[in-house]
């Protein structure tokens, strides 16, 4: 069912060519789309450039999914919930399509990646005209012209990627603010996970397509920049002319107009001493590092396959803190892995308590077929794991109120993004640490960087002072 096909480099020019003659089309009919997007940073990236492609082919965005021509759903398979709310939301827009003969339904993403998922959809969801994965996006428009030549199910699914598709268009949420793909895949294979599988092998891009496409940003009149990759450490590798991480980060930084830059995610075993070197002396690094650790018990850590211990973790973050004293740490946190005891569980709560994060994604084992940990042998009741959890939130929650605490009386920059959703006298941004801070204020500031006093802290926002208007 999966085939691999070498793109030839002029792959973006022919898109381009097929997005032309789509539109011709489309255009002047005021089709509308709907856009959803289920998993993470490197998911909702990949649905701008869909964006971007729908709106160059002439549909316009809609809120409302049922007034929508064409239904998208960027899909996640990193846990069962994820899932399970695709094949929910896919029920109930058979009706929809009852009611617009002509819609068309497109899944794409991490879960199409995986045959068992396919074969469920052509059986129970015949109602969906477009499934195509994570190395093909690049060809929506190709994949849409094709359904309305055939009147058919268009299933287009790859096993795998060498190459990489640049120029394509993109509609960015944010005028100010952007994520760029630095790299592609991940050859880690934690045991538990399953984006190896439905990602790919680790392709970093070429340093000039990446300073490239933020120069261009920047001259767009964004000031932040987000590099994504599922372990940005290890960025390079793969080039033919290898570049670390560290010096990606230091070109960057050279870029005038750029003001912060923010990466995600690292994986603590590639975490260089160049890169805490970047750290120490960075003038436009975030004080904010995202480094998941999944649990403190060195023996679960050995059968996650992360190859640090607890140990090892620990002094990095010593390191880290000694290179920017001001850092925020966030990580992810795994609660039931298979045959984890309350002992190690309690090592997971002391490392929480040794780094004090400033927040953590904290995550119930699911089981991913097909990953090696779906067959190991303990697998942890569902009681005993949801308890921890709780345990595990209620201790989190003091740490982090703890941490948020420490920012009254700091001056920040914010970066604001948008008016406040309950107070509109209000305007929300993030400062370097990545928490959010409400102050008062109006749209005209959306973009700015405002430097404010930070005088009072609701644990998961804080409230800030405009130093210009005290
Ligand atoms: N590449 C990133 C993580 C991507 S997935 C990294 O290694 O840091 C995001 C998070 O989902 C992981 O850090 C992990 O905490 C969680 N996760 C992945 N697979 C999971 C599973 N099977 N069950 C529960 N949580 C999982
Ligand atoms: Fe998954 Fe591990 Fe790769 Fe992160 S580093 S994406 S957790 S396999
Ligand atoms: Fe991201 Fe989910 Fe895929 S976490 S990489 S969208 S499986």
């Amino acid at each position: 069912m999966k085939k691999k096909i070498d793109v030839p480099i002029e792959e973006s020019i022919r898109q381009k060519q097929i997005m032309d003659k789509l539109s011709v089309y489309i255009k002047g009919k005021k089709l509308k789309y709907h856009l959803s997007t289920f998993g993470c940073q490197m998911n909702a990236h990949d649905s701008e450039k869909l964006k971007g492609i729908l709106e160059e082919i002439g549909y316009e965005a809609t809120d409302q999914e049922s007034d929508a021509d064409f239904v998208i759903y960027n899909t996640c398979c990193v846990r069962e919930n994820a899932e399970l709310k695709v094949y929910g939301r896919l029920g109930s827009l058979k009706h929809n399509k009852k009611n617009n003969p002509n819609m068309l339904i497109a899944l794409c993403g991490c879960m199409m990646q995986q045959d068992a998922v396919i074969s469920k959809i052509k059986q129970t969801y015949r109602h969906v005209d477009i499934l195509f994965g994570t190395h093909n996006l690049y060809k929506l428009a190709e994949l849409i012209q094709t359904r309305l030549d055939t009147g058919k199910m268009v299933i287009d699914i790859w096993d795998n990627h060498k190459e990489i598709v640049e120029d394509l268009p993109s509609i960015r949420k944010f005028d100010f603010k952007a994520s760029v793909n630095i790299m592609f895949g991940c050859n880690n294979f934690c045991t538990y996970c399953i984006v190896p599988y439905v990602r790919g092998r680790e392709r970093s891009r070429k340093p000039e397509d990446i300073l490239k496409e933020i120069q261009e940003l920047v001259a767009d009149g964004v000031v932040e920049i987000t590099l994504l990759g599922q372990n940005v450490n290890s960025y390079g590798k793969s080039l033919d002319k290898p570049m670390s991480f560290a010096a990606l980060i230091q070109a960057i930084e050279k870029i005038e107009g750029l003001k912060r830059i923010r990466f995600m995610t690292s994986h603590p075993k590639d975490l260089s001493d160049e890169l805490i070197d970047v750290i120490r002396t960075s003038k436009k690094l975030s004080d904010h590092i995202h480094l998941p650790f999944q649990s403190g018990s060195t023996r679960l850590l050995q059968k996650m396959n992360r190859r640090y211990t607890k140990e090892q973790y620990l002094e990095l973050v010593r390191k880290i803190k000694e290179a920017n004293p001001n850092v925020a740490l966030t990580t992810d946190i795994i609660v039931g892995f298979p045959g984890e005891t309350e002992e190690d569980f309690e090592e997971t709560l002391d490392v929480v308590r040794q780094v004090m994060f400033d927040n953590a994604f904290t995550f119930i084992y699911s089981k991913r077929t097909g990953t090696p940990a779906a067959t190991m042998e303990g697998q942890v009741p569902e009681e005993v794991t949801k308890e921890r959890f709780n345990r595990l939130c209620d201790l989190m929650n003091e740490v982090a109120a703890k941490r948020s605490g420490l920012k009254v009386g700091q001056v920040e920059d914010v970066l604001v993004e948008q008016v406040n959703r309950q107070d509109d006298s209000l305007v929300t941004g993030r400062i370097s640490s990545n928490h959010i801070v409400h102050l008062k204020g109006t749209k005209v500031l959306i973009g700015k960087i405002v430097p404010v006093t930070i005088v009072e802290n609701k644990t998961y926002y804080l409230l800030g002072e405009s130093i210009q208007q005290a």
